[in-house]
């Protein structure tokens, strides 16, 4: 499915939702140019997790846990990363929730993986100008929320 964001707040706003129907070990593969709204796609799911700590870009910390939402919101960046380095951080720990409790992932940069998950959520964010975006929603074996469906 695809979405039209006419600005920041819309893409925020569509985190949200997101946020507030995910559910333990979901997983956001988010795809799209530097400065296409990945980031501000992960802090409206951090609001909508119920996180009031700011979200900032992993881009130089690789990871950012945030534990006090309804669920844990794990948010990785993987810009600065070649794929055989992503396959050495053995990311399926997050998903897997075996080690770490069960939450959300959030994957910038997913295009740098070599491998993914089962099942996830394909969020590919496109400029269309300055001030717009679009996300097309990919489910890939899992079902979209009727929230998110009926935006
Ligand atoms: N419709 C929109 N949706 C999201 N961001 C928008 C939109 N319109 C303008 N912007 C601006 O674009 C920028 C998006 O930055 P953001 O950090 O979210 O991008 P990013 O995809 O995470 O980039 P990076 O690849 O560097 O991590 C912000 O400054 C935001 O205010
Ligand atoms: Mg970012």
């Amino acid at each position: 499915m695809k979405i039209f964001l006419a600005d920041a707040a819309a893409t925020r706003k569509l985190g949200i939702a997101l946020g507030q129907s995910l559910n333990a070990g979901n997983v956001i593969l988010l795809q799209g140019d530097l400065g296409a709204g990945k980031t501000t796609l992960v802090q409206g799911i951090g609001f909508g997790l119920g996180i009031s700590d700011p979200i900032v870009s992993p881009t130089f910390t690789l990871i950012n846990e945030y534990m006090e939402g309804r669920l844990p919101l794990y948010h990785l960046d993987l810009y600065r990363l070649e794929p055989k380095q992503v396959a050495a951080l053995n990311l399926e720990t997050y998903w897997e929730g075996v080690e770490v409790t069960p939450g959300i992932v959030a994957i910038e940069w997913a295009e740098r993986m070599p491998y993914k998950p089962d099942s996830y959520l394909g969020v590919r964010l496109t400029y269309a100008d300055e001030a717009t975006r679009q996300a097309e929603i990919t489910p890939h074996n899992c079902t979209i929320s009727e929230e998110i469906a009926s935006i």
